[in-house]
């Protein structure tokens, strides 16, 4: 990466404000997924054993610059504290006299959590008052929140162009590995993309067909690339109006050489919720009044064969109504022939909340070569576009040749 680490950070005795990402899900006041958290682990603890005063900072939810008693940090904080083995306090609010004081009494090795920074307002327009109270508690500035680093916010932007601005270990690691899909991947290298939505998908689709060998589409989105192919797909979720879009993207694949792998046989259910009749049955048989929520076996067994021998999987999005669990067999299916491909030796990076969720259901995620910790972020990333909170840290400088 061409960016300036933690590495490169002398933090002994520094007050290191770091913006991560532990906007995670809570149920009943507790997380019920710490990704994030655990993500975020090997750069606090890095700057612990440095000897820096850690003030970490957050976004959770979406409370729109108003307090609000759900989106408080305090089971993040909790977690956290579990995951440390020390306690973290969490500060009422992000601003005040009393946070100004806890910061102050940091000592070296601890760490601080602010709390929710979208309470205010001024995060998310980039408040350039927000982002010095923001930098007044710090000397220098980390950022390793992957997942927020599409957002041009007073915590991801603003204050880091007020502090010497380094990247954390996840930062680092992933753009390095989101950034080898799309630099020099090796080959073959397969895309699997799913998801409802074609809209959702369509830069990332047309960025990468300029870099893949395969591409598997699949889950609600395939089924305006079946429209696009004058298939019937009953009553499924689809985009007509991107119908042009789908036969765009195909006859850009041809053009290219890529092969693209749909579905060839669906199960198809009478209404998309659990408990209702259904069945497999092939691709361009879909009744009138059913939906298409998964793919069937032979679909399966071909992306089974395209992928047999990749070196490279990229895989986001799920390939049914993965919330629902007779529907969700495809998707699952994916995420345990991906292990395997891994086992062999191929790099298998994946992104997106269903995506993830069918690996770690089924206790795969260690198995992969990189599971993003970002969803809109790793998106944009792979549509090719600069994320304005990596953009902003400082660059490393080109060795001086001799
Ligand atoms: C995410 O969960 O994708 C990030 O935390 C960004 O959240 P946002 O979409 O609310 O900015």
């Amino acid at each position: 990466m061409d960016k300036l680490t933690v590495r490169d950070l002398d933090a002994a005795g520094k007050r290191v404000f770091v913006r991560v990402d532990f906007n995670v899900p809570l149920q009943d006041g507790k997380v019920t997924d710490d990704s994030r958290i655990r993500a975020a682990l090997p750069t606090i603890r890095y700057l612990q054993q440095q000897g820096a005063r850690v003030i970490l900072a957050s976004h959770l939810g979406r409370p729109d610059g108003k307090v609000s008693d759900s989106l408080r940090l305090r089971p993040v904080g909790e977690r956290l504290s579990q995951l440390l083995g020390k306690t973290v306090p969490v500060t009422g609010d992000a601003l005040g006299a009393g946070t100004e004081d806890a910061v102050k009494r940091l000592r070296n090795g601890e760490v601080l959590l602010l709390e929710n920074l979208r309470f205010h307002a001024e995060e998310e327009k980039n408040d350039p008052k927000f982002a010095e109270a923001l930098a007044a508690y710090c000397d220098v500035y980390v950022n390793d929140a992957f997942g927020t680093a599409h957002r041009a916010h007073a915590s991801t932007v603003g204050i880091a162009k007020l502090r010497p601005a380094y990247a954390g270990f996840l930062m680092e690691k992933e753009i390095a590995n989101l950034g080898k899909l799309l630099e020099n991947p090796e080959r073959p290298f397969a895309a699997i993309i799913g998801g409802a939505k074609v809209s959702d998908k369509i830069k990332v689709l047309k960025n990468l067909l300029a870099k893949v060998d395969i591409m598997v589409i699949g889950g609600g989105m395939a089924n305006t690339f079946l429209l696009a192919q004058g298939k019937p797909i009953g009553k499924s979720l689809a985009e007509p109006d991107r119908v042009e879009d789908a036969r765009a993207i195909l006859a850009a694949a041809e053009e290219k050489g890529v092969k693209v792998v749909l579905p060839v046989d669906v199960v198809v259910a009478k209404e998309v919720t659990r408990g209702t009749e259904y069945k497999t049955i092939p691709a361009e048989k879909v009744p009138a009044s059913w939906h298409i929520v998964d793919l069937g076996k032979q679909s399966l067994a071909n992306i089974e064969t395209a992928l047999a021998g990749v070196r490279t999987v990229l895989w986001n999005g799920p390939l049914g109504v993965f919330e629902i669990p007779s529907f969700a067999h495809g998707t699952k299916a994916i995420a345990r022939f991906l292990a395997d491909r891994a086992a062999d030796g191929a790099a298998v990076v994946v992104g997106g909340g269903d995506s993830v969720a069918a690996i770690t259901q089924q206790g795969l995620a260690d198995k992969m070569t990189h599971i993003s910790t970002g969803g809109g972020a790793s998106l944009e990333f792979l549509e090719g576009k600069e994320l304005p909170g990596v953009t902003v840290l400082l660059d490393r400088k080109p060795e001086a040749s001799s």
